[in-house]
């Protein structure tokens, strides 16, 4: 016989149909009603037992976490809170879990604690609505570009570049580290490493995706980066997933344009695919919300950001004016800002990205023409020679989900910059002939998927919505 899904069972028709299903015990009471989970859906089913039949031995090994086969015949619920029910026949303990010791009861954990527990806090009705989600956002990218004409390409993991340029590299090597062999000058020799130079996991796919989007038109890649910037926020993780669509023959406009457009169709997918979950979630937020001080609880609940967001046209202004909304605002001028905006130039820190969203505009924000200083070398320059064609989307309670910019096409102006900024273009030669070779405009993104998933789950450290969290200080798992 068929196992049947808990999602599929608690859907169907009550008529005593003899059904099959394999789970684990979320709770158990009254020594005869089991709540059952599968993984399939956010809602359990009720399983009920006649331990006088089945056996006392059987009912010592019932407990929350046990593993369990179960045979009977699917009712009408006599019970409230669920519709169908199954009237155990048969019951099959697969694996116990001593109450005495498995770590996840059926009461409430902090976050701080299901971190040490990452292997078992998917156990929880938390964490799997979190992790469907999280699938379903993964599936619904990857439907998008595919309706869109896009292709998926696999960025190498490996590099010898710093794309980013911002020198935040895990460097990978297999020389010994005790001994490395170093050269006359004393420096170590990484002719005589793996790859016969220096490499390091990469920060981002983009230049790859660039040569790609210059033959297939347009490309994105999903997969992982790797950022060594010791910043313990609730927003930054060491390695993350990140979504970045490359795109010739597109400006700045039209790559804002995509950009908004991807964000709500993913939003609207899970909005639609993930009901259960996302009222779970929304209804988990409220409960998070009513112990904080008033001033700071958010004013929509989760639903409701959600669909604002899929019904409302993001924000679109520059660096410039955001400066001076930012230079004329009340928390600048009280100096209640940790960094105090002077001048234009200043690089902007999430306060100053929040306060835009959250205060002021009250609606997802996308900021372009940046400083061409505080961005990376291959935005593309504007004609007032001091900004560059960068755009980031700014998201309430996130701050930058999105960084992206219209590139830099043009070979002497690249390889000024290059020159300015210290970028070796031995090491970037050929990114160099992209430009020598059909160079074109060309723009694109990068979508920080964590950041995403933290969106559209309302959960508050970015350690919560990746399975096993790689931060300073912590690799476990
Ligand atoms: O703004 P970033 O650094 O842009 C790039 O890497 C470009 N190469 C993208 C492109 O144009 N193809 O990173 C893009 C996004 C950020 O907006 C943020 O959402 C996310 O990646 N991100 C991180 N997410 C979690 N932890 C970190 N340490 C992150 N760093 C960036
Ligand atoms: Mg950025």
């Amino acid at each position: 016989m068929e196992v049947q899904s808990i999602k599929e069972l608690l859907v169907s028709v009550p008529n005593g149909q003899v059904v099959i299903v394999k789970g684990w015990v979320r709770t158990f009471r009254s020594n005869r009603f089991i709540a059952l989970n599968d993984g399939s859906t956010i809602n359990n089913i009720q399983c009920v037992v006649d331990f006088e039949t089945l056996g006392e031995d059987l009912l010592k090994q019932i407990a929350t976490g046990a593993a369990l086969e179960i045979q009977g015949s699917l009712v009408e619920s006599q019970g409230r809170g669920q519709k169908v029910e199954i009237q155990v026949d048969d019951l099959i303990v697969h694996g116990k879990a001593d109450p005495e010791t498995y770590p996840i009861q059926p009461k409430k954990h902090s976050m701080e604690f299901l971190r040490e527990q990452a292997h078992l806090r998917i156990r929880t009705n938390t964490f799997s609505a979190v992790m469907r989600v999280r699938s379903a956002l993964a599936f619904a990218i990857h439907d998008y570009f595919r309706k869109n004409g896009f292709y998926y390409f696999h960025a190498p993991i490996v590099t010898g570049s710093d794309a980013e340029g911002a020198g935040e590299m895990f460097r990978v090597s297999t020389l010994n580290p005790k001994t490395p062999p170093l050269t006359q000058e004393g420096e170590i020799d990484y002719k005589q490493d793996f790859f016969g130079k220096e490499t390091n996991l990469t920060v981002s796919g983009q230049l790859e995706a660039e040569a790609y989007a210059m033959a297939l038109g347009k490309v994105y890649t999903f997969g992982p980066a790797f950022r060594a910037e010791n910043s313990n926020t609730s927003r930054h993780l060491a390695e993350f997933w990140m979504i970045e669509p490359e795109m010739a023959f597109y400006d700045l406009q039209d790559n804002m344009d995509l950009a908004e457009d991807f964000i709500k169709s993913i939003i609207a997918y899970i909005l639609q695919n993930c009901k259960d979950d996302l009222t779970f979630l929304d209804k988990r937020l409220q409960d998070e919300e009513k112990v904080k001080p008033m001033a700071q609880r958010s004013e929509m609940g989760l639903l409701e950001r959600l669909n604002f967001v899929v019904e409302n046209s993001f924000i679109r202004i520059t660096y410039t004016e955001a400066i001076k909304i930012l230079q004329n605002s009340k928390p600048n001028k009280k100096k209640k800002f940790q960094y105090v905006i002077d001048e234009w130039g200043a690089d902007l820190q999430s306060e100053h990205e929040r306060y835009l969203v959250e205060k002021h505009f009250k609606c997802p924000v996308i900021l372009f023409d940046y400083p061409a200083k505080i961005k990376a070398f291959y935005m593309r320059l504007n004609e007032d020679g001091k900004t560059v064609r960068a755009m980031d989307i700014l998201f309430p309670g996130i701050g930058e989900i999105v960084g992206g910019s219209q590139r830099e096409e043009r070979l002497d102006v690249l390889q000024n910059k290059m020159k300015e900024l210290g970028v070796e273009e031995e090491e970037l030669w050929w990114y160099l002939d992209l430009r020598r070779f059909g160079s074109a405009v060309h723009s694109g993104f990068g979508l920080g998927f964590e950041r995403m998933v933290q969106f559209s789950t309302g959960m508050g450290n970015i350690r919560d919505v990746i399975p096993f969290p790689r931060t300073p200080q912590n690799a476990e798992f």
